[in-house]
């Protein structure tokens, strides 16, 4: 059985006072014991700040990591340092990461490497463009995503890892993925990873809501959410995480 996972997005948001804020409201409704796991990845500099305030409720993650180890790159945090706090999870090729970025298939494989090299649990997000999807390239699109991982890290690494499927177009639009694209795509991606499918959490995102969780995490290859803008407010997030149990 695969354990559900809601993990929040906190993308470029936030402050000191505004993480304490959030943090605090959305722990006192998520009290005692659940079955479904919980991360939150805010902005790196606030990564300590977080994991101290989380406790055991939550587990933490970096929304991006280095591909290099150390050393001269200005501006970068690496996956060690990010596995220094304690903290659980990486998220990796992000589609702003990847459009803003200009991440391709293969830097995203290096920083998942160097995530799972950290002891890190990455968080590989695959996701189609609007254009693509018309185009009825999807399926391909995501298998070439999920094959420069696979070819750099091995079949195996994905027993390790968390994959969501992120419709680019889905991303802070309001539009969703019906329930039923989403399935067709999370089977299709755990058909693709083969004899370690069956193991692997396979989360979607893209404008997951309170109102719309439920129907999805209903399907069999949903096993949680990464959520974006509704994971800054914890009445919202606290009500898709029910969902998920
Ligand atoms: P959204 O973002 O929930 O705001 O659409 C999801 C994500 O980018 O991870």
């Amino acid at each position: 059985m695969r354990q559900a996972l809601v993990v929040g997005n906190w993308k470029m948001n936030g402050s000191l006072a505004a993480n304490s804020q959030l943090l605090e409201s959305f722990l006192e409704r998520w009290q005692g014991e659940h079955q479904v796991e919980v991360a939150v990845c805010p902005p790196a500099i606030y990564l300590a700040q977080v994991k101290q305030l989380a406790g055991d409720g939550l587990q933490i993650g970096a929304q991006d990591v280095s591909q290099a180890e150390s050393g001269a790159y200005t501006g970068e945090v690496s996956a060690s340092m990010v596995a220094d706090l304690d903290c659980r999870y990486a998220i990796v090729g992000h589609s702003e990461r990847r459009e803003y970025h200009s991440e391709t298939n293969e830097l995203v494989a290096e920083k998942f490497a160097a995530a799972q090299q950290a002891g890190l649990v990455p968080i590989l997000c695959v996701g189609e463009t609007l254009e693509q999807r018309n185009a009825s390239e999807t399926l391909d699109v995501i298998a070439e995503q999920l094959k420069a991982v696979i070819d750099r890290a091995g079949l195996q690494a994905m027993t390790d890892a968390v994959v969501a499927y992120e419709p680019v177009w889905a991303i802070g639009t309001g539009l969703t993925a019906t329930p039923e694209q989403a399935q067709e795509v999370h089977g299709f991606i755990r058909e693709q990873l083969g004899d370690t499918g069956d193991a692997v959490r396979i989360l979607y995102g893209g404008s997951v809501k309170p109102a719309n969780a439920g129907e999805l995490f209903a399907k069999p290859d949903i096993d949680g959410a990464l959520v974006g803008g509704a994971s800054l407010a914890s009445e919202d997030f606290y009500q898709i995480c029910l969902a998920a149990e």
